[in-house]
């Protein structure tokens, strides 16, 4: 008997992106879908991709409506999901892709998103360092309620942990500058976000460490291992591509690391991963080669010269990004087969 499911906030890019995904796994059955303003109307009006839901009419976001699934989707603007926490008590996994769940610092919290704190929620992705070798999957096994990833932020953190967990670069000097779809921003109407502001040019933003995702990234990395102080530079730019991210990070090669000690930091992190995946010395990931997937693609320079490591990382912001980090941790979660539904396969060109 398939694990009923709802969605809310069903008419935006991360919960279009959720059924998408959870509209091909054989294990669940899409059965609510609910929005805000356009709760009413039928879903394919909002997602006229998703051709085999064309059944489903968007409810209320209600906390009424949203109870009695097995599996609840939270794709809300940050700072909505906490009002659905006590009608949820009996739901046995809630996964919110929103920010209110990631964050173990209420000071942080505080510094970049403000309102009120919530509890953290298991942190969904799966092969993000955790410490002595291990893995966030394993914390994910049985959970029930997880936090899926901020996009920009999970990207890095995937970058550069296994250099920080091998103690092969310096934490405290990072710095990453993203090429970013504006679908990252959500569907709402933004005068930055409009076509003719977008097409033809690229927008730096949030620069000078007022991103949201920074607590998120240096809380992933002390996770994994990082000595002292975690530093990052992080300036995301947005380009004219719908959806995508390719995040170069650097930061300097700790002293007396060799070249071998650095790859093999890698190499060894990731070789058993099916979703994040290593290029050989010397290629570097597009973002069309993850378009639609769950794959993390990366590439690995030492450069000598400027005494820095550098990691180049393409993600679907959407797919790995979000929805699929929110499926594979539920696959894990509820003792599946993790890339049950999911596809490393992207759409290029
Ligand atoms: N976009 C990404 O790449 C991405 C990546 C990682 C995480 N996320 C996170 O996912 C969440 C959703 O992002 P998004 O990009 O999908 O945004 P979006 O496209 O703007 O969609 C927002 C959704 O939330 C609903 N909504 C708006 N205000 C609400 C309220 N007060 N109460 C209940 N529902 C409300 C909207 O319904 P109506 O349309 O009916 O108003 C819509 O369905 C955010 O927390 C975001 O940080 C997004």
């Amino acid at each position: 008997m398939p694990l009923s499911v709802a969605v809310s906030g069903a008419s935006g890019y991360a919960g279009g992106e959720i059924l998408r995904l959870l509209a091909a796994h054989p294990d669940v059955e899409i059965r609510t879908v609910t929005a805000h303003s356009n709760a009413g109307q039928p879903l394919v009006d909002h997602q006229p991709h998703l051709r085999s839901l064309r059944h489903l009419t968007l409810q209320p976001s209600t906390p009424e409506v949203l109870a009695g699934h097995d599996i609840v989707f939270l794709a809300l603007p940050h700072g909505q999901s906490g009002q659905y926490t006590d009608a949820l008590a009996e739901t046995s996994l809630v996964i919110d892709a929103g920010a209110d769940h990631r964050l173990t610092s209420s000071a942080d919290w505080d510094a970049f998103y403000g309102g009120e704190f919530h509890e953290p929620w298991t942190y969904g992705v799966p092969e993000l360092l955790i410490g002595d070798g291990a893995k966030q999957r394993g914390k994910l096994v049985g959970a029930s309620r997880i936090a899926a990833p901020g996009c920009n932020a999970s990207t890095v953190a995937l970058s550069l942990a296994p250099g920080v967990a091998a103690g092969v670069i310096d934490a405290s000097d990072i710095v990453s500058v993203l090429a970013v779809g504006p679908s990252g921003a959500g569907k709402s109407l933004k005068t930055n976000l409009l076509a003719a502001e977008i097409l033809g040019s690229a927008n730096p933003y949030a620069i000078g460490g007022t991103h949201r995702h920074i607590p998120e990234i240096r809380q992933a990395l002390r996770g994994a291992g990082a000595a002292g102080d975690i530093r990052i530079s992080f300036t995301p730019v947005l380009v004219p591509m719908s959806r995508g991210i390719l995040a170069t990070s650097t930061a300097p090669i700790a002293d007396g690391v060799t070249d071998a000690q650095i790859r093999e930091a890698w190499e060894s992190a990731y070789a058993d991963e099916t979703f994040v995946q290593l290029l050989p010395e010397g290629s570097f990931p597009r973002t069309a080669d993850v378009t639609g997937a769950s794959t993390a693609l990366m590439g690995l320079a030492i450069d000598r010269a400027a005494g820095r490591v550098v990691v180049v990382t393409a993600v679907d912001n959407l797919a790995k990004g979000t929805a699929g980090a929110a499926i594979q941790s539920m696959n894990i979660a509820l003792g599946l087969a993790e890339t049950t539904g999911l596809t490393v396969n992207g759409v290029a060109p």
